[in-house]
């Protein structure tokens, strides 16, 4: 009998130590680098945090701003990754393309050599800088439109709705949107995380470790709920149906989306922080009828599922904010892309620091010293 225990999901298993970041999930508190999330939000800038992640403390002005001017200088993409974006199919999934583009990335940016602080600096710079231009370009070449250049007059967050739309955001949006970023930065050991180190551990490039950790958060149960609230939203259709919708799913074991997490057994506090930067655009935009349906829906789940831990996580709101921003459905989650590159960029340099491969055990639960039947004498 085997003596190592199976924990599926590697729940409480820790595989680093890491000083990114720090969740307590009895108290809805996320750190990064010891500072709360939300005073990150709604005080600090997306570069700002950035650096923070990367570095481990906030910068000196002079160090903000020279680092704010290395991504406003790296924003352009090579024409022929432009080309690439060209290539794919229009109707694929923008995470794909942006896992695609990432990947070939290594290839124009070559370098192999991990233990190079330099260069490893020099890629941290590019995949912040380029992953906005990126994916505003796909979403541009799709319709058939030519990309829009970044413009290094505008900050991360403002560019970035520059190039996708062609027009600047007020400034209300402008602080939403880098809140966004801002709170979809880091979150620990999350699965999309820990494909990032695992992959990082063999002294892969940069280029592969960030494409590695895209993939892993395409998938529904991490970065792709946002999309799939709203899809759950516009299933349910209004208020008086969210009752008898919730009773229903939780009667048939259905997973619902937006709800639920591993570590927290509370509201994420970024789900409450996402609530209050909803509330703010609202109050401009007008409270859009899914916005009032999801507070209904939290109150029946609160009710329902509360007493087993489970309430939002930070993709229940997120969908709404950013629908009532205009931007298309299925860019959700290659925005939590462009804000979570900076924690996997943070933990990348962290795993190379004490580097070991990963290489965990199994338990074997198949066949021993089975026989070969050559195949003329099978059926
Ligand atoms: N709806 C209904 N029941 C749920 C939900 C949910 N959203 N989440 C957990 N449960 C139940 C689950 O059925 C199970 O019940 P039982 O013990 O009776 O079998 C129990 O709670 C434990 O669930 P689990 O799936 O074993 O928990 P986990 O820690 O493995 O999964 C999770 C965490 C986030 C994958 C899960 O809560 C889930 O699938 N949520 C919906 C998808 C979602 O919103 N994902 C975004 C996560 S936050 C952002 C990110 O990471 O990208």
């Amino acid at each position: 009998m085997s003596q190592i225990e199976l924990r599926p999901g590697l729940a409480d298993v820790p595989v680093a130590e890491s000083a990114v970041s720090y969740i307590d999930g009895k108290n809805a508190r996320l750190e990064y680098r010891g500072i709360a999330v939300e005073t990150l939000a709604f005080e600090s800038c997306f570069e700002e945090t950035t650096y923070l992640l990367l570095k481990g403390d906030l910068p000196t002005q002079k160090q903000l701003a020279d680092f704010d001017d290395q991504l406003r200088h790296h924003r352009r993409i090579k024409f022929r990754l432009v080309d690439l974006l060209k290539c794919l199919p229009e109707n694929g999934h923008p995470m794909y393309a942006l896992q695609a583009a990432v990947a070939a990335m290594g290839m124009f940016y070559p370098s192999r050599d991990v233990t190079n602080a330099q260069s490893n600096w020099e890629s941290v710079i590019r995949l912040v800088a380029k992953l906005p231009t990126v994916i505003a370009a796909f979403h541009r070449i799709r319709y058939g439109d030519e990309p829009i250049r970044p413009r290094d007059d505008l900050d991360h967050a403002a560019n970035f709705y520059w190039m996708l739309f062609e027009k600047e955001p007020s400034p209300a949006v402008r602080k939403v949107i880098d809140a966004c970023l801002i709170l979809h930065a880091e979150h620990t050991m999350n699965a999309s995380t820990f494909s990032g180190r695992v992959t990082g551990s063999t002294l892969a490039n940069p280029y592969t470790v960030i494409s590695a950790a895209i993939g892993t958060l395409t998938g529904p149960l991490h970065g792709g709920a946002n999309e799939e609230v709203l899809d759950m939203l516009e299933e349910i259709g209004s208020i008086p149906k969210a009752r008898a919708w919730c009773e229903d799913a939780i009667a048939n074991k259905k997973k619902i989306m937006g709800f639920g997490h591993r570590v927290y057994k509370v509201k994420d506090p970024r789900a409450t922080a996402l609530q209050e930067l909803a509330e703010r655009v609202f109050t401009d935009s007008g409270r859009p009828e899914q916005y009032d349906l999801a507070v209904e829906m939290e109150k029946v789940m609160a009710e329902k599922l509360g007493p087993k831990g489970i309430y939002p996580n930070v993709d229940f709101y997120s969908g709404i904010v950013y629908q009532s921003l205009g931007m298309p459905r299925d860019l959700f989650t290659p925005i939590f892309a462009i804000a979570r590159v900076a924690g996997w960029l943070a933990h990348w340099l962290e795993q190379l620091q004490g580097n070991r491969i990963y290489r965990p055990e199994q338990i074997y639960v198949g066949k021993r010293d089975a026989k070969y039947v050559p195949l003329a004498q099978r059926p």
